[in-house]
């Protein structure tokens, strides 16, 4: 059963078609990427599968619940996270509090327990601390977190968009174009990071990319093949990226605290 299904998904945007009778399987812990040219409607696939759009036909199964249409706060929920091809940070927050905020879709604590700080409330939010600074630390922003987003270079936002992303524990985490803006160097360096943490975590990652190239390149050689569940007729390709079973299924996100950063692919060289 494969964890997102979609099946001859269609949205259009008045007379324009952007995505024409797609269908795609994503199993658990796989890690695929999506690849066509500028306008072929992969960014509107990653707003249909959230609930940014209702479409126009077809069906969006996750874990075999259909959720098209859905708010996409209750598909959060459910375990889909995304990031945005223009990076969507707040800004004004801290790298920290970015992450935090994040934390708060899954948080377990009432508003009750927090207006009267509960033991509950304050266990839960040391919780929270401690689980987003190891993500930081995963991310390479340890040394970042109390400087405001806005000032992060641009790859580092990259990064925390994703780290932002980890926090709500998807089993299905979304990219689109996360090496967007990158120097060549970091972008090799987010490709293993983006491999370490499905390794890790185990959740599926489905990533969008317009150069062909870099996309193919991604692809790791043994298992590179056309997904056979592909039929849009839009040009547009998912290929299976790295094609075994996840590590451990089913996938709950734990950050395990301690772990040192070289655990991570992430080098000193752009890592603050
Ligand atoms: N809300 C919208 N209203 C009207 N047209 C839209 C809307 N969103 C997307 N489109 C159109 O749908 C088509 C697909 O756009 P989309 O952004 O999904 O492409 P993409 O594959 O992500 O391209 P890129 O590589 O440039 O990011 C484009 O022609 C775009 O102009
Ligand atoms: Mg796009």
């Amino acid at each position: 059963m494969p964890l997102l299904d979609l099946s001859n998904v269609t949205m259009r945007f008045g007379g324009l078609v952007a995505v024409n009778d797609l269908n795609l399987k994503i199993e658990a812990g796989q890690l695929y990427g999506l690849i066509g040219p500028n306008g072929a409607g992969k960014t509107t696939v990653f707003n249909v599968i959230t609930g940014v759009y209702t479409p126009t036909s077809g069906k969006v199964l996750f874990d075999t619940n259909d959720i098209a249409g859905e708010r996409s706060g209750l598909i959060t929920r459910r375990g889909i996270a995304r990031t945005f091809q223009n990076i969507r940070l707040f800004g004004d927050m801290s790298v920290l509090e970015n992450v935090k905020v994040a934390f708060h879709c899954r948080q377990e604590a009432t508003v009750a327990s927090a207006v009267f700080r509960t033991a509950r409330h304050t266990s839960e939010e040391a919780r929270v601390d401690l689980e987003s600074r190891e993500l930081l630390k995963i991310f390479g922003l340890k040394t970042l977190a109390d400087e405001k987003a806005r000032n992060l270079p641009y790859g580092s936002q990259r990064r925390l968009e994703i780290a932002r992303a980890m926090a709500t524990s998807p089993r299905l985490l979304l990219l689109d174009e996360p090496a967007a803006g990158m120097n060549p160097q970091e972008s090799v360096q987010l490709m293993d990071l983006i491999r370490w943490i499905r390794d890790h975590f185990g959740m599926a990652i489905l990533l969008v990319e317009h150069n062909m190239k870099v996309g193919w390149d991604f692809v790791e050689w043994p298992w590179k093949k056309t997904s056979p569940d592909f039929t849009g007729t839009r040009p547009m390709m998912a290929r299976s990226v790295v094609d075994f079973p996840a590590p451990f299924a089913p996938i709950k996100v734990t950050i395990s605290p301690g772990r040192s950063r070289s655990d991570t692919p992430f080098s000193a060289s752009i890592a603050p």
